[in-house]
């Protein structure tokens, strides 16, 4: 099985997925130390994630991390799309530096796009929506992919570590795939790695929050990451744990470093084998290893290496179509876009697809079925903030004293509020966009 980040597929069991693709679960015990999580955190809706414990740790240690997502300017910006501005928004008051990536280039390369509609795109339909839902303009910056030189330099250069066979088994490029299309995942990957070098803010942790159709791109820009590393530290067959230096020159200088670097850090049990390119550390613990590897790659660009940190990430999933299947741009009646006017919302909620029984009164014997409605979907995800009362709907739904029609009703009514006031805020938004964007 292939994730194919450009196809339009639904996935329905996320939990094979995760197993399958080595996605590890994102478990209360992972967010239960964030401040006031997110309700798409909350609910599960989150439901995977790759080293997150950096993040965690950063949160909590106040050090210094960021946060990058991309948009993809191609149709319209729907509710699905708001899942991920809504998660960057709230790392952002809880700390984050925030980078957004406007993919102008793989839009051009994978939909046909030209550049210059991806600009309007991304400006009209995203940016002064996120601009609306809160984003701030302190410590973020959006950029467009074909503007960013830095970007665009390590997509050339981290290609160096990939091989052409990698990129067809992980993304099923034949061909006739265009150049373009073939690049695209190398300038993700730099916009997750470029946050790293020191123009921007140095090594640090990154969280890259996607749905789980970018886990290939995250995938690549992880071992991306690791290729280029000059030192790694792992646990040995014999169980002794050991700084390995990576490239073959500069080895003595290099383990002079680590030596240096973790006297400093109070080890004592040091046995340098410079044969084996290795600094064993027999005072260490496993438990250790992330931290001493997070020290040793804030210092690698000092011996010219970049010190990428392994960027996390975690995985949301999508939200159902309006009408059953996708919710998709390219079919209206499937999504709600945040420029609908509230009276097309409303039509849209009227004639979702609920849970409900056949008829009323067997609704009000059995009961209806919140877990495959639509309705309560967009309260989940979207509409109901409050876990009780959220929880008070779902009960009501499923002992049959709640009917579909005043269910609709309140959605209905919550969406356009919601939709008039985005509205309202989206034209403020005109005069200060010019402050988010990377000059
Ligand atoms: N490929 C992403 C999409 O299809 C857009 C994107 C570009 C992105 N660069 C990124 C997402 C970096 C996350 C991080 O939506
Ligand atoms: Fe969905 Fe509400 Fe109907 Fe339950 S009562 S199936 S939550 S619309």
């Amino acid at each position: 099985m292939q994730i194919d980040p450009w196809s339009s597929s639904t996935y329905q069991d996320y939990a094979r997925l995760r197993d399958e693709f080595g996605i590890e679960e994102f478990s209360k015990k992972q967010w239960k130390t964030l401040p006031h999580p997110h309700r798409l955190i909350r609910r599960g809706v989150v439901f995977g994630h790759r080293g997150f414990s950096l993040i965690q740790d950063a949160v909590q240690q106040q050090k210094p991390w960021a946060i990058l997502t991309g948009l993809m300017p191609s149709g319209r910006m729907h509710l699905g799309h708001k899942m991920v501005i809504d998660e960057v928004i709230y790392y952002q008051s809880i700390g984050a530096e925030v980078f957004i990536a406007v993919a102008d280039i793989e839009s051009y390369g994978t939909r046909g796009y030209s550049l210059k509609e991806t600009k309007k795109l991304a400006i009209e339909e995203y940016i002064k929506n996120y601009i609306a839902l809160g984003l701030k303009k302190e410590n973020c910056q959006i950029y467009f992919q074909s503007k960013n030189e830095s970007v665009k330099d390590l997509a050339f250069l981290l290609g160096k570590k990939v091989n052409w066979s990698q990129m067809v088994s992980t993304y099923g490029f034949t061909g006739s795939t265009n150049m373009t299309h073939v690049l695209s995942p190398l300038i993700q990957t730099g916009d997750i790695l470029h946050v790293q070098l020191s123009k921007f803010g140095g090594v640090r942790p990154v969280l890259v929050p996607v749905g789980v159709d970018q886990d290939p791109h995250i995938r690549l820009s992880r071992d991306i990451a690791q290729a280029h590393r000059l030192f790694n530290v792992t646990k040995t067959k014999d169980n002794r744990i050991g700084v390995f230096v990576k490239p073959d020159d500069h080895v003595p200088a290099l383990l002079d470093h680590a030596e240096d670097l973790l006297k400093g850090l109070g080890y004592q049990k040091l046995q340098r084998i410079t044969e084996y390119k290795a600094l064993y550390i027999d005072d260490a613990e496993k438990k250790d290893i992330s931290l001493i590897d997070q020290h040793l790659a804030v210092s690698e660009p000092r011996f010219d290496g970049y010190g990428f940190i392994a960027p996390s990430a975690t995985f949301h999933r999508f939200m159902t179509g309006l009408t059953g299947g996708k919710m998709s741009s390219s079919k209206p009646e499937s999504a709600i876009f945040l420029s609908d006017t509230p009276a097309d919302a409303k039509k849209k909620i009227m004639q979702a697809k609920t849970g409900g029984a056949v008829t009323l009164e067997q609704q009000k014997k059995d009961g209806g079925n919140p877990d495959a409605c639509m309705i309560y979907e967009l309260m989940l995800y979207h509409l109901i903030d409050d876990d009780q009362e959220l929880q008070t709907i779902y009960q009501a739904c499923r002992n049959g004293s709640q009917m579909c029609g005043v269910c609709k009703k309140k959605a209905a009514e919550l969406m356009e509020r919601f939709l008039s006031d985005i509205d309202e805020k989206r034209k403020q938004a005109d005069d200060v966009i010019d402050e988010y964007l990377a000059k």
